[in-house]
């Protein structure tokens, strides 16, 4: 008899939910006198997009650089793939797998994009690797393909923001972290920008996305969250919050 067909495992996984590939559980960030997040939990499962939305300074970047290890955390534990990673510097939890996109699509635009590709795999040892990985970041992004000699800075800002996602892809990473990748982009590019999430996510990779736009994270996620003043006021799938009257009034216009 095959795993498949034994009732016994029939009943373990539909009784037992998998557990999560990273959990955060009552993190607190403060600066100075400000509170910026005062307790948040929450899950990324394996393979599915997460999102953290809500409204300005509720505490969404807050959230990302506590996880990235580049603000201090007052409290709280992060635990990723059995581990606990709270207390490690951010080139750790990098080389752990969890790895943020570049805010503000920050590339290095003195470079060429495949120069700014290349520094994304800095953290790894494996160089062998590289060259495929580079290949397979040109087919997501023909755009990069065609501009891989051409200065990062003469690149329009949804190919920076496609260039910030590739650097990051090249640090192979478990946990893929994005904050608000469609900021400040024409909606036909932010488009753009969430169906390459979709992509890699479909690729098998994790992904936590931060986001103001409400509506298409909601649209792409399995899991989401609501922040408001540092706190996780609401939680579900991402088709149940799009439905959510609190949702709608708050954020969707509607
Ligand atoms: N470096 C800092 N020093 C002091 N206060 C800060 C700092 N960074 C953020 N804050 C404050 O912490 C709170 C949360 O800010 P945060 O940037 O995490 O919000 P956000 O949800 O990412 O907002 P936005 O959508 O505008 O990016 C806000 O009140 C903000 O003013
Ligand atoms: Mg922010």
């Amino acid at each position: 008899m095959t795993a498949a067909q034994s009732p016994s495992s029939t009943l373990a996984t539909s009784t037992a939910p998998a557990s999560p590939l990273l959990q955060v559980e009552g993190l607190e960030v403060a600066y100075g006198h400000i509170e910026a997040v005062k307790g948040v939990s929450f899950e990324l499962h394996e393979g599915q997009i997460t999102t953290l939305v809500g409204a300005n300074g509720a505490g969404k970047s807050t959230t990302l650089l506590a996880l990235s290890g580049l603000v201090k955390k007052r409290a709280g534990r992060v635990r990723f793939d059995g581990r606990d990673i709270a207390a490690l510097p951010p080139h750790k939890i990098v080389r752990s797998g969890v790895v943020q996109v570049a805010e503000g699509r920050a590339t290095l635009t003195t470079l060429t994009v495949n120069e700014n590709l290349e520094l994304g795999a800095y953290t790894r040892s494996d160089r062998g690797e590289r060259a495929a990985d580079l290949e397979r970041i040109y087919t997501l992004f023909p755009r990069l393909k065609e501009r891989h000699n051409g200065l990062a800075g003469n690149l329009s800002g949804g190919e920076q923001q496609m260039l910030a996602i590739g650097r990051a892809l090249m640090a192979r990473p478990r946990v893929l972290l994005l904050d608000e990748p469609s900021m400040g982009l024409a909606p036909i590019i932010v488009q753009d920008i969430f169906r390459t999430l979709r992509d890699i996510n479909a690729q098998g990779l994790t992904i936590f996305l931060v986001e103001q736009n409400v509506r298409q994270a909601l649209r792409i996620a399995d899991r989401a969250y609501v922040i408001e003043t540092g706190e996780i006021v609401l939680q579900g799938s991402g088709r149940e919050l799009l439905g959510n009257p609190k949702v709608q009034d708050a954020y969707l216009g509607s």
